[in-house]
């Protein structure tokens, strides 16, 4: 049954709808000799007889009509296909599946909102992790895009650079060293630092530059949310090295104020990255379009209007 084709069933249900071969060939614009075999080949591919000819008339077996209902059911199937794809083509539906490093909160979900206005109809996941939890997402090929920092060197991905991310030294607005000037690393290292999890991209960014810089950091506690190390900052445990972008809210005049350290701001960037394997669904591929016509909505410069 499975040598059967498409086109089989169409010019059958032809036959059945216009009880005569002649008929059926002249509503398809096929000839007599093709419509036959046509018909000699689906009756071989089920392997039993589809319609007596009695007279010039054409009359379906019970085999027959099960056939046509199936036919009519592939067809209406099709017919469905055909309005999915054309939803799909225009987007008016369609899933679009992201994940980001968990400092992406901060300016995706801005990103996501006008592109929701514009295609009401897509269904958005956002999963948001730490670096090592977004390239295993990546790995598994999990979703459409990935928002992170430094591009792993190891998966075979397309990358796409995206915008700006400064990493600046954070402290509360109490603190002494608030109010000074070019703060010495030596200085700095001093003071209790609270850093993210290992497997955070920030905290393998603040170690390389440490180590580049001999210097040891006083890591005094260990917190995997950038709010909850903003809140402990703000309670006088200690300073942080952030992305600028986790004050996009408060902003840098707020209860957090942003030191000014020598080598600082850390000058990194924000990638979107996909599995070069991955055919893009068509809702992903508006989406990365759109982000690159709409960055400049959440790019330093807009959110923090005059940023230190
Ligand atoms: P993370 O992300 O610190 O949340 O892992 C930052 C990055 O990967 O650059």
């Amino acid at each position: 049954m499975k040598n059967a084709t498409l086109h089989q069933f169409e010019v059958f249900a032809a036959i059945a709808r216009t009880g005569s071969f002649t008929k059926a060939a002249e509503e398809l614009f096929l000839t007599q000799p093709t419509v036959s075999q046509q018909m000699k080949q689906l009756t071989k591919a089920i392997g039993v007889p589809l319609y007596e000819q009695i007279g010039r008339k054409i009359y379906l077996t019970e085999a027959g009509q099960a056939v046509l209902q199936a036919s009519e059911n592939i067809g209406l199937c099709l017919d469905q296909l055909q309005e999915v794809i054309a939803d799909l083509q225009g987007l008016k539906k369609g899933n679009l599946r992201l994940a980001t490093i968990t400092t992406g909160k901060y300016f995706v979900p801005r990103l996501l909102g006008e592109f929701r206005q514009e295609y009401p109809g897509i269904s958005i996941s956002l999963q948001i992790g730490n670096r090592q939890q977004i390239l295993d997402r990546l790995a598994n090929n999990l979703d459409d895009l990935y928002f992170l920092g430094k591009p792993p060197s190891n998966l075979d991905i397309n990358i796409r650079h995206f915008l700006e991310n400064p990493l600046v030294v954070i402290a509360s607005r109490q603190h002494p060293l608030v109010n000074e000037k070019k703060i010495s690393l030596e200085r700095i290292i001093q003071e209790p630092l609270i850093m993210r999890e290992s497997g955070s991209g920030t905290r393998m960014a603040v170690e390389e530059f440490f180590n580049e810089n001999r210097l040891q950091m006083n890591v005094e506690m260990e917190i995997s949310s950038n709010e909850a190390i903003k809140q402990a900052v703000y309670g006088g445990l200690g300073i942080s090295i952030l992305s600028l972008y986790s004050l996009a809210l408060e902003g840098v005049h707020g209860p957090l104020a942003v030191l000014d350290v020598e080598g600082f701001p850390l000058q990194k960037h924000w990638y979107i990255v996909y599995q070069k394997s991955k055919q893009l669904s068509i809702v992903a591929q508006a989406f990365l379009d759109y982000l690159f016509t709409h960055d400049e909505a959440v790019s330093i410069a807009q959110i923090f209007r005059k940023p230190l």
